[in-house]
């Protein structure tokens, strides 16, 4: 993208994005399917960051990623995401929760170890081995299943 068209699509994004932010000066996204933004700033998204025995870490293969579980990019020094980050990553990681069959939704299942119910393949591997995982148990719960 030429640096022009660049500043282009920034300030259209800003605009929108300004838009969207009326009437909420600590923009938080707008809640999807009754998550807690709260908790998925505290507790969800560190599980995107930590290294699992064995495994690769999904910020590793999730940043910038083509498939639907997109991670936002760090800059250089950056340790943790910001507000803006964790707000966009927010909303679009709930569109991997099935109000409808939360138990199902593709959050849940597609990491899980088919073993346990999950999905049989996964280019990440099977990063929970079972339900009983800690951090599986935030996902369940942000996801709302009881
Ligand atoms: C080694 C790379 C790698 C790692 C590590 C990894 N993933 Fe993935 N993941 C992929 C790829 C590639 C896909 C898309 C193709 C596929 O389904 O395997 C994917 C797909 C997914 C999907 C489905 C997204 C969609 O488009 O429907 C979910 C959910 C997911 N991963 C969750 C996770 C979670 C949670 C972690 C960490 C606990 C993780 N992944 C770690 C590579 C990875």
């Amino acid at each position: 993208m030429s640096a022009r068209l660049t500043i282009v699509f920034a300030a259209v994004t800003a605009l929108a994005a300004g838009a969207i932010a009326i009437g909420a000066s600590q923009a938080a996204p707008a809640p999807v399917a009754g998550l807690d933004y709260e908790l998925f700033k505290s507790k969800v998204a560190p599980i995107f960051m930590k290294k699992r025995p064995g495994h690769t870490q999904c910020v590793v293969c999730h940043t910038g990623a083509n498939n639907f579980l997109r991670l936002e990019e760090l800059a250089p020094g950056q340790t943790s995401w910001n507000e803006e980050q964790l707000g966009k990553m927010y909303t679009s990681i709930a569109r991997l929760v099935t109000p409808a069959n939360r138990p199902e939704s593709r959050l849940l299942i597609h990491p899980l170890a088919p073993e346990a119910g999950g999905d049989l393949f996964h280019s990440g591997g099977r990063q929970f081995a079972s339900k009983d995982d800690p951090d599986y148990k935030v996902l369940m719960q942000w996801a709302g299943v009881k």
